[in-house]
């Protein structure tokens, strides 16, 4: 038997690892951050200071973890569904320890203050230029996967996964275009409401495939696979597709409202968050609805708790989302606590969990173990998530609503009612909730690392785990 009847689960390993290592680093700095909003003291001198901190936190979540995780889950489904190793190995490798490198030179770089300051864009230029490398490698190693398939068939979850890849591509060369001063210093191409729109467009779109398509992936991969049923509707999953990419490029402005953007432009962002209602749940109740007839397996089978719970709060987020963006409801909802509410529902609810249940599934499989060492702390760690998260993102939304009123109250002789301070100080209850709730979120991947590191203790690597050979024979 050559290696190329067996799957490469060599980089699906490195990165799920990786996943458990920078979910909890990237949420130590989380806890990090939502203890300065507390106690202010913390701010240490300019490296630990809460400015610098937030995007190491922000860009470790989100690309360290969330990328891990979709590097892995995509590399091991685009395999699997397509009954064909993965398309050139050293390439393969290059975006691992390529991705590795983006993450610690963004570690090193913006607590230095090194930022181009465009939200969740912040690499200067050098390491944009390596990002472009690792993606257009990632592209050329999944859709050369793809290309050399076994099965006729594209299964959907590798539509999901593709369009992420492609879209990212395109999201990053155009926001970060830029004109470098210095080594360590750029400025945009753009300029003033330009700058704006396309930063937005961008971020919309980085929550729109980074934090979303690609996760759906995972769902239509995992969800199906854990519960042992096929997907609800195959066809939902096809229209949710199309109808889910063709929404999202248009609904960036509901980050611009009241302000220098054309007003027709902020409407048309409106509407089109409104309708990204219905592709959103057309594809959550789709994942849901696969485990009509595995209904009972979630009483025992914390994995798929997991998986059905992300799902619960992506449906949140996409609710609440779209109401957000109507913009009555964001003249009350911008710039206070009910966005960071919002953002955690998605973030920890959906994207973090999805991707934890994914990893159980992963790990035993790539280290060739049946299960992991204790599906009873899987069980614990999914109960401290859910109570983490429940007390996070109430938390903000009852201080985003409080602070959006307060700011709004004004006396019959048109004075504000309160000032700003003490909308602040009237916070300070919830940023300790909101810190509990993170503290027992991040408590629980603590949990994970030890299951982890117990399941793969003494085992032994699958390298040679083998192509059905049924495809083989038809290739
Ligand atoms: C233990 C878990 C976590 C804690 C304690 C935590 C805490 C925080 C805090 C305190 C902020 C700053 C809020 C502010 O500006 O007022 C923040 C922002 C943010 N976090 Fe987290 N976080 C956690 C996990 C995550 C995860 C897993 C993700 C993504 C997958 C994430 C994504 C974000 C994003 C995108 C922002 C920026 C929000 C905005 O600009 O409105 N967080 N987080
Ligand atoms: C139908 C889907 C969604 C819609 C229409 C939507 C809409 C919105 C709106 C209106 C805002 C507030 C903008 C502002 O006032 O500045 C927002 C912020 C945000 N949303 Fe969503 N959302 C959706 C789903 C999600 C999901 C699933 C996630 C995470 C996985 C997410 C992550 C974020 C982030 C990170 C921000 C903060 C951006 C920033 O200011 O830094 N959203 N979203």
């Amino acid at each position: 038997m050559s290696e190329q009847d067996t799957y490469n689960y060599r980089v699906v390993r490195q990165f799920s690892l990786m996943t458990v290592v920078w979910g909890v680093v990237g949420m130590l700095v989380g806890v990090i951050i939502a203890a300065q909003l507390t106690w202010p003291e913390l701010n240490v001198g300019p490296w630990f200071s809460y400015g610098r901190l937030r995007p190491l936190h922000t860009n470790a979540v989100i690309f360290a973890f969330g990328g891990c995780a979709l590097f892995a889950t995509s590399y091991y489904v685009v395999q699997r569904t397509c009954h064909a190793r993965l398309f050139c190995a050293p390439l393969a490798a290059f975006t691992f320890w390529g991705w590795q490198a983006v993450i610690v030179l963004a570690a090193i770089t913006l607590p230095l203050g090194f930022t181009s300051g465009k939200e969740y864009a912040e690499l200067e230029w050098p390491i944009d230029i390596l990002i472009t490398l690792v993606w257009v490698s990632y592209a050329v190693v999944f859709f050369g996967t793809l290309a050399k398939r076994r099965v006729k068939h594209i299964y959907v979850a590798n539509w999901f996964f593709g369009a992420f890849i492609l879209t990212v591509a395109l999201l990053h060369l155009v926001n970060s275009a830029a004109i470098p001063v210095t080594f360590w210093k750029s400025y945009s191409v753009y300029a003033g409401v330009q700058d704006a729109m396309v930063q937005w467009w961008y971020g919309h779109n980085a929550v729109g495939f980074f934090l979303t398509a690609g996760f759906l992936g995972i769902m239509y991969y995992f969800i199906p696979k854990q519960a042992g049923r096929p997907v609800y509707s195959y066809r939902l999953s096809v229209v949710h597709f199309w109808a889910l990419i063709f929404t999202y490029m248009w609904a960036g402005p509901h980050h611009l409202h009241y302000t220098a953007l054309p007003d027709w432009a902020q409407s048309l962002g409106m509407i089109f968050s409104l309708i990204l209602l219905a592709p959103s749940w057309g594809g959550m109740i789709n994942g849901i609805m696969t485990l009509s007839g595995a209904w009972h397996k979630l009483r025992t089978d914390p994995i798929l708790k997991f998986l059905v719970t992300s799902l619960s709060f992506y449906g949140m987020s996409t609710f609440e989302g779209p109401m957000m963006s109507i913009k009555t409801v964001n003249a009350l909802s911008h710039y206070t606590d009910w966005t960071v509410g919002h953002v955690h529902s998605g973030a920890l609810g959906w994207v973090a969990m999805v991707s934890i249940g994914a990893m159980y599934f992963l790990i035993p499989r790539l280290f060739g173990r049946a299960e992991m060492f204790s599906v009873r702390l899987i069980n614990v760690h999914f109960w401290v998530s859910t109570i983490g998260v429940v007390l996070y993102i109430s938390a903000m939304w009852i201080a985003g609503v409080m602070q959006g009123l307060m700011w709004r109250a004004i006396n019959a002789d048109g004075t504000l009612t309160y000032s700003f301070a003490e909308a602040v100080k009237a916070t300070y209850p919830y940023y300790m909730v909101r810190l509990l709730g993170g503290f027992i979120f991040f408590a629980g991947m603590l949990i994970m690392v030890y299951n982890v590191w117990k399941t793969i203790a003494g085992s032994r690597a699958v390298d040679d785990a083998k192509i059905p050979a049924v495809a083989l024979a038809h290739a």
